[in-house]
């Protein structure tokens, strides 16, 4: 994954020429992206690098990793033991930000995510793609899956791509996804690239007040027919609220806040 991260980052140099920019990530234990990024910028270039590690038992481990490299150490390298701020953090310049989350697609992971960044900017996210307790997902999540749900929250941004693969240490699905706000950056990939981007799903209606139009309407015994037609909705947007009630009639969404 982390080549894949790179090859992206070097295209969006290559391609947006930024000269003070931020780099967004989150390191865990390998500076290895984070060291390449470093090794690329350019004398004329001012690059400000923010990595945070939440864990208290990672950070101060890594921090001596940090302390001991000339490129780590060097000002405007911040290594934070904080929790990933939302991205509108650094919409001061172009970002390039991988938020390697590995984690749920929680409320709160996916409030980090919007679409107030600078111009020119990339946002990568990995998420775990299947849920055996859907507690704590955000439901529209659950309903929609991580990348359309994503596509639909980050309208001013074109998705790249979206990867699926399997975390190396425990072998978990995840999901991974890039999407830019450069338009001369979206059409390079496009023209370059070999893997299909998905049809970007009609998801405008996506909201829990729908939500709770539909089990009203499925309440009261109505054929997939009429909800489709009375509510303006597609199959596959049906299909997706249906899954989601499902869930919650298994109580999968006991712990979520909205309600
Ligand atoms: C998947 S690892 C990062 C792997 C790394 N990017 C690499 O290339 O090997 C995620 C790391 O970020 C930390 N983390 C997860 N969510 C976070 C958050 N919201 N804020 C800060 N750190 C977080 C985890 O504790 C973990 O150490």
């Amino acid at each position: 994954m982390r080549d894949g991260v790179f090859n992206l980052y070097k295209y969006w140099k290559n391609i947006t020429k930024p000269i003070y920019y931020n780099v967004v990530s989150l390191p865990g234990e390998s500076f290895e992206f984070e060291l390449k990024a470093l090794e690329l910028e350019k004398e004329s270039e001012h690059m400000t690098l923010h990595m945070y590690e939440k864990l208290e038992k990672v950070h101060s481990k890594q921090k001596s990793v940090v302390e001991k490299s000339d490129l780590l150490s060097q000002t405007g390298v911040f290594y934070k033991n904080e929790s990933l701020p939302p991205v509108s953090a650094f919409a001061n310049a172009p970002t390039f930000a991988w938020a390697d989350l590995c984690g749920n697609p929680t409320p709160k992971n996916v409030e980090l995510f919007s679409n107030l960044m600078a111009k020119k900017s990339v946002l990568v996210i990995t998420f775990a793609d299947r849920f055996r307790h859907p507690d704590g997902i955000d439901r529209d999540v659950l309903a929609f899956g991580a990348v359309s749900y994503m596509q639909h929250k980050l309208s001013g941004m074109t998705l790249l791509f979206s990867e699926e693969y399997k975390c190396k240490t425990k072998g978990m699905p995840m999901v991974m996804m890039a999407f830019t706000n450069s338009k001369s950056l979206a059409s390079t990939l496009d023209e370059k690239s070999t893997i299909r981007r998905p049809k970007k799903v009609n998801t405008k209606k996506l909201t829990p007040s729908l939500f709770k139009e539909v089990k009203a309407l499925l309440g009261k015994g109505l054929s997939n027919e009429l909800i489709m037609s009375k509510l303006k909705l597609h199959k596959m947007e049906l299909a997706g609220y249906k899954a989601a009630r499902t869930r919650e009639l298994r109580g999968g969404w006991s712990k979520t806040k909205k309600s």
